[in-house]
């Protein structure tokens, strides 16, 4: 895109419900987001991240505001366009990291691209691969169940990254694991920034991990309160 921007919210808000239940969580959003930078988000609890976050996942859509994606209204999209963006360009990475339970992270990790048709020797391949970004080659005929929470999300990171996404997004990636595997997981999230140029979007609630990033944007009450440059930009 000629501005650089690969991300753009520009007056976007979200309402929920109506009349009388009617809640704003976001009351006007402009960010622009560069390709290539790690962006964390903090804020309250009710601040709106969550919600930002999925406008930006394409898994909802905002009240009013214009959403580009290199470019490209997404607001003005379909659903079906919507849902290509999304799985060409988006990954995903959760709290609770969501993965199939009587599965093998193997088989976790190849379902983005069961969904796009790829073949089993090519899904095999790209998912061994992932796994052994992420350092779990020796795991992947483990379930869920067999793996640690650092593990696990491991596998998440694995799946989320396995469809060489231009963009991840992850909401709390390290709720659930204590400081050291927390601190492994923002590692990760670091190196495929730097050696892949994913551009990676973190919630979190702890400074120690917001400090991985080179950028922090603070919410509060639905707005963006504060927008914190860590460390210049490489050119
Ligand atoms: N589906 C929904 N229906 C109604 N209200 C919602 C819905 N999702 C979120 N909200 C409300 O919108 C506000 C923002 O929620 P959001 O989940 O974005 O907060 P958050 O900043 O992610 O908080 P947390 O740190 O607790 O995860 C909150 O007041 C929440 O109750
Ligand atoms: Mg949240």
């Amino acid at each position: 895109m000629s501005d650089g921007a690969l991300i753009r919210l520009r007056g976007v808000t979200k309402t929920y419900g109506q009349g009388a239940v009617a809640f704003q969580a976001l009351k006007g959003i402009d960010l622009d987001i560069a390709a290539g930078e790690f962006v964390a988000v903090m804020g309250p609890s009710g601040s709106g991240k969550s919600t930002v976050m999925n406008l930006l996942g394409c898994l909802d859509t905002p009240t009013a505001g214009e959403y580009l994606f290199d470019g490209i209204a997404v607001q003005r999209l379909d659903r079906d366009a919507r849902a290509r963006l999304r799985r060409r360009h988006l990954g995903f990475v959760f709290q609770g990291f969501n993965l199939l339970a009587r599965t093998s992270a193997l088989e976790n990790v190849e379902l983005p691209l069961v969904y796009r048709g790829e073949n089993r020797a090519a899904r095999r391949a790209a998912s061994m691969a992932a796994l052994a970004e992420v350092g779990l080659t020796d795991w992947a005929d483990h379930t869920p169940a067999e793996l640690s929470g650092g593990q696990q999300q491991r596998v998440a990171i694995a799946r989320a990254i396995v469809t060489r996404p231009t963009v991840l997004l992850a909401d709390e990636p390290t709720g659930n694991l204590d400081t050291e595997r927390s601190r492994e997981i923002m590692q990760l999230l670091q190196r495929l920034n730097h050696e892949q140029g994913i551009t990676v979007l973190m919630v979190t609630h702890e400074p120690e991990m917001a400090a991985f990033a080179r950028r922090i944007v603070h919410f509060r009450d639905g707005r963006v309160e504060r927008d914190e440059r860590l460390q210049e930009e490489p050119v």
